[in-house]
Parts: structure tokens; sequence; C-alpha cells
């Protein structure tokens, strides 16, 4: 019987961890969050993980930020990578990973940010334990000015 009240008791606890819309137990919630400061053009770019392709989104004046969720599990590698690109420049990078993750880590359940930040020279990420930008990465000169060639806007 004693056994019964602690089986309902772990469901209510993990029905209150659900509707609170937060990841479940032994599982941390990060939101990978992109903004550009880039004014004058637009700068496209497409996020990926393995399982996991998330379109291509546009960023100038009239939509400056990009951001989603996802939940990882403690023992998890959950890895994002993003392709940027603008006018005769590109970058590639994990923009999530397990190294990253500590930069990102606010010590809540939801919704730890990896914040970065597009601007005219580069790449930066905000460490949210020194509250500094860090320079993470530098404008790739491209090889050519083309979109890639699929390229479709998402919705
Ligand atoms: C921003 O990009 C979108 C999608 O490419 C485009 O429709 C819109 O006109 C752009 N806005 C500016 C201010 O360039
Ligand atoms: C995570 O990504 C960064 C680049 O953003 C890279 O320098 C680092 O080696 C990666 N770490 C792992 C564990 O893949």
């Amino acid at each position: 019987m004693k056994s019964l009240f602690f089986i309902v008791f772990i469901l209510l606890v993990l029905s209150c961890f659900n509707s609170s819309n937060a990841c479940s137990v032994f599982v941390t919630g990060y939101t990978v969050y992109i903004k550009s400061t880039i004014v004058n053009e637009d700068v496209t770019l497409r996020c990926q993980s393995k399982d996991d392709d998330l379109g291509y989104h546009v960023l100038n004046s009239s939509k400056v930020d990009y951001d989603w969720s996802f939940c990882q599990h403690v023992l998890g590698a959950t890895l994002y990578f993003c392709h940027f690109w603008r006018p005769n420049y590109e970058q590639v990078f994990d923009v999530f990973n397990t190294t990253i993750a500590i930069h990102c880590r606010q010590g809540k359940l939801d919704h730890n940010t990896c914040s970065y930040e597009v601007r005219d020279d580069g790449f930066y990420l905000f460490e949210q334990h020194n509250y500094v930008w860090l320079k993470r990465f530098n404008w790739k000169r491209a090889s050519s000015t083309e979109l890639p060639n699929k390229y479709t806007l998402s919705p």
C-alpha cells in the first residue's frame, strides 16, 4: 500500500513538471537565441541537429532575432550547428554542444539561454556566469556570393 502511494506521488510530481511546460526530471531545458545587430544587410541562417532541420530564416531590421528551445537529458549529447550567410561572407559552427552548454546554464529547469549576437565583425556568445559577451568566430569570406541552391524561406 505504501509503495502505491509512493508511485502516485511520483506521477503527480512528474505531471506538475509537464504542466509547467518544463523539461522533466534529469532533463535540462535550453533556448538558443540568435540576434543580428547588422541593420543594413540580410543575414540568412539555417540551424540543424542530427535529426532536426530548423530551415532557413532571414534576420534583418524587420526581424532581428530567432530562437528555439529543447530539452537535454543530463547524459545527453545534443548538438545544433548553424550555417550563416550575408553578402560576401559566411560561417558555420556549433551553436549548442556539451561544451557550450556550460556558458548557457543559469541553474534553471528550463530556458537556460545560449544567447548569440551576430555582429558586423563576427559572432558573440553571452557568458551567463560572468555577464560578458565572448567573441567566438569571425565572418569568413565566402567562396561564392550565392545563397545555397535549395534556398527556400520558411514561413
Ligand atoms: C527582411 O527579410 C525578409 C525576408 O527575406 C524580407 O521580406 C523583408 O523585406 C526584409 N526587410 C528588410 C527591411 O530588408
Ligand atoms: C562545441 O562547439 C565549439 C564551437 O562552437 C567547438 O569549439 C567545441 O570544440 C565543440 N565541443 C564539442 C564537445 O564538440
